[in-house]
């Protein structure tokens, strides 16, 4: 059965691209489980997907890229704003005009010999208030399956639409067919990506690349930067954040909101087990929150996505066993190994490595091989409902109200565990000239220090200086003790041989409950130049196997480090001219001030 609209913009919009795109057929996609049967076996018999062992992972499939086509592309990917200015200086930015007809004439007969796949898509739960439809176009099946796990698409996405108005968000992997040409087991265009967003006309075109954030369009195209800039139009937040549930022994509930940049540990929060004794967290998204304000003044958050799209390697059963478990079944894994029973595999998945694996290139790997069974960016794509840790409100349309936003990057020196901003502006202050080690997930070097606020860097769809005005608004429109309450935190602190301090994951529970005892007034605190950090005694760390001198390196205020930071957070700085909102120099001066 296919999906069947009564959208007369909507079917215009289709047939218009199919005229240009020329595919072979076009098929709307219902959403159902047969669909996503038929085409999980055609993506086999293209080469695209293996089967799992049916047994050991059942109705899973294993597939490997093109290795150029691994992560996102941050310099294909461009804002087209019709002033540079709207784009601003941490953006690619090309004149939309220009952008259109460059783009045009590379979509013209791009889907050849392929089938056009119509995508409608709910991002966060049908009908609630806080969510927003689109629909993709794309010639990938892989994309059509791998939506069907991150949104909600089908007949209810259409049906939700009715005749109202959606982002249309067009993809195609830039790889036409000639006739009896056979296809590549991962068509893409490893030369010419483009990852483009039109922010005023809310449209998303990408050409080139089948992988996640570059072709996955609800996620980071939509959920992010086309959303960042509806939230800053009508006055909420969309926002890299995973949402948890946290629960102490008196049973009392608190949701937590976290931005940490990509590959940075969301999943991983948003699944934890908490080590100390009577606390329960439980999962509500793990990389995407769009919040709004609710009638009584509080910020209600959706989970927009409807899988998980998380980092494999370094997920195991002592790290995640939530994402474990919630990988057993319905899964697509992209750039992990094959191992020679018919199953996946990641470094660090298990401590014994498998005798005989097949590489994320296709090639045969064992653990005397000096390359890397899986990419570090490998991926599971995995349905959010099968996750044993998720909240049972994770689907409520009206949201969950946040108590606490968190702030984090990947940084080995300089930034404490913990610390909590003195308000809702010092909060924004922080989140502004937060920096993080760069990783896997993106194209570029690792683990290069690069400033990264609220870990939106890559995904903010307009200027980062209106970004923080918005912000700074957004603090306005509510009385403060409505507003969650801001903290900053750091698990990866390392010593000069590179051993992290701070044992992270579980443990992080011990941090979580300072911050949830914070936000009730009870925890106690010593005020500090940067913001409020735990006193001693404060921080549970019962049972906790960490040094206290590395304690007290963790909750230190390294001053000297802070001084030398300020340079180049006036350099950051100086980029936004001034856009940049006037409270945000007069902290950073106070902060100068205080460590002088
Ligand atoms: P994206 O999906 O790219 O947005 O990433 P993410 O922010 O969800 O990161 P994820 O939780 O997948 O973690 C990325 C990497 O960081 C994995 O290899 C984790 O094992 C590692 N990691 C996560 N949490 C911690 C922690 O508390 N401590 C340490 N040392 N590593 C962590
Ligand atoms: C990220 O890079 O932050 C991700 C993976 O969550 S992707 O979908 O590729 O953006
Ligand atoms: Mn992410």
């Amino acid at each position: 059965m296919s999906a069947q609209s009564s959208n007369a913009k909507l079917n215009a919009w289709v047939a218009q691209w199919a005229k240009i795109l020329q595919p072979r057929e076009i098929q709307w996609c219902d959403g159902s489980q047969t669909e996503y049967d038929a085409l999980c076996l055609a993506l086999v018999k293209s080469g695209t997907f293996t089967k799992l062992d049916e047994v050991k992972r059942p109705n899973s499939y294993w597939a490997h890229s093109d290795p150029d086509d691994v992560a996102r592309v941050e310099d294909r990917t461009f804002i087209c704003s019709t002033k540079q200015i709207d784009a601003g200086p941490t953006n690619n930015w090309r004149a939309p005009a220009e952008m259109r007809i460059e783009l045009t004439a590379l979509y013209t007969g791009a889907m050849r010999g392929r089938t056009m796949y119509v995508v409608p898509f709910s991002m966060g739960p049908l009908g609630s208030p806080i969510a927003h439809i689109g629909v993709q176009l794309t010639d990938s099946a892989y994309v059509a399956v791998s939506m069907r796990i991150m949104t909600r698409i089908g007949q209810g996405a259409l049906d939700a639409l009715g005749d109202g108005t959606w982002v249309p968000c067009l993809h195609s992997v830039g790889a036409p067919l000639a006739d009896g040409e056979k296809d590549s087991v991962w068509p893409c265009n490893p030369d010419n990506k483009y990852i483009v967003h039109f922010p005023e006309t809310r449209e998303i075109w990408s050409y080139g690349s089948g992988y996640g954030g570059n072709a996955l369009l609800g996620k980071k195209c939509f959920a992010l930067r086309i959303a960042s800039v509806m939230a800053r139009d009508d006055g909420w937040l969309a926002e890299h954040m995973l949402i948890l549930k946290l629960t102490n022994p008196q049973g009392t509930h608190k949701y937590i909101a976290a931005a940490f940049p990509s590959s940075c540990g969301k999943t991983n929060l948003a699944m934890l087990i908490p080590t100390i004794a009577g606390w329960k967290a439980e999962t509500i998204g793990d990389d995407i929150c769009w919040m709004k304000f609710g009638d009584d003044g509080q910020l209600y958050a959706i989970n927009p996505e409807a899988g998980f799209f998380g980092v494999a390697p370094g997920t195991s059963y002592d790290t995640n066993a939530n994402a474990m478990n919630t990988l057993l079944e319905n899964c697509i894994f992209t750039n992990t190994a094959f191992t020679s029973d018919g199953d996946v595999w990641w470094e660090g998945m298990t401590e014994t490595k498998p005798a005989r694996a097949t590489d994320w290139h296709n090639q045969p790997w064992n653990p005397n091989s000096d390359t890397p069974a899986a990419h570090p960016n490998a991926r599971f794509t995995a349905p959010a409902g099968q996750c044993p840790s998720i909240a049972p409100e994770w689907q409520d349309p009206r949201g969950v109200p946040i108590s606490a936003i968190l702030f984090g990057g990947r940084r080995r020196t300089t930034v404490p565990l913990v610390t909590q901003a003195f308000d809702w502006d010092h909060g924004v202050f922080l989140g502004s000239i937060m920096a993080s080690e760069t990783t896997a997930a993106a194209g570029g070097e690792v683990g290069k220090l690069r400033f990264d606020p609220m870990a939106m860097l890559p995904f903010c769809g307009y200027n980062m200086a209106d970004y923080f005005a918005h912000w700074l608004e957004i603090g306005s429109k509510t009385t403060a003790n409505k507003l969650p309450q801001i903290f900053f935190v750091n698990w990866f602190r390392r010593d000069t041989d590179g051993r992290f301090l701070w044992p992270g994951y579980g443990e992080n529970s011990r941090v979580l409950k300072w911050i949830f005892e914070r936000v009730d007034g009870r925890a106690t605190a010593r005020k500090t130049e940067i913001g409020y950090l735990p006193d001693s005694g404060s921080l549970d760390v019962t049972g906790l196997k960490v040094t206290s001198d590395d304690l007290g390196v963790l909750l230190n205020v390294d001053a000297a480090g802070w001084r030398d930071a300020i340079p180049q957070i006036r350099e950051h700085y100086a980029k936004f001219g001034d856009r940049l909102p006037a409270k945000l120099n007069t902290a950073l001066d106070s902060l100068e001030a205080s460590l002088a």
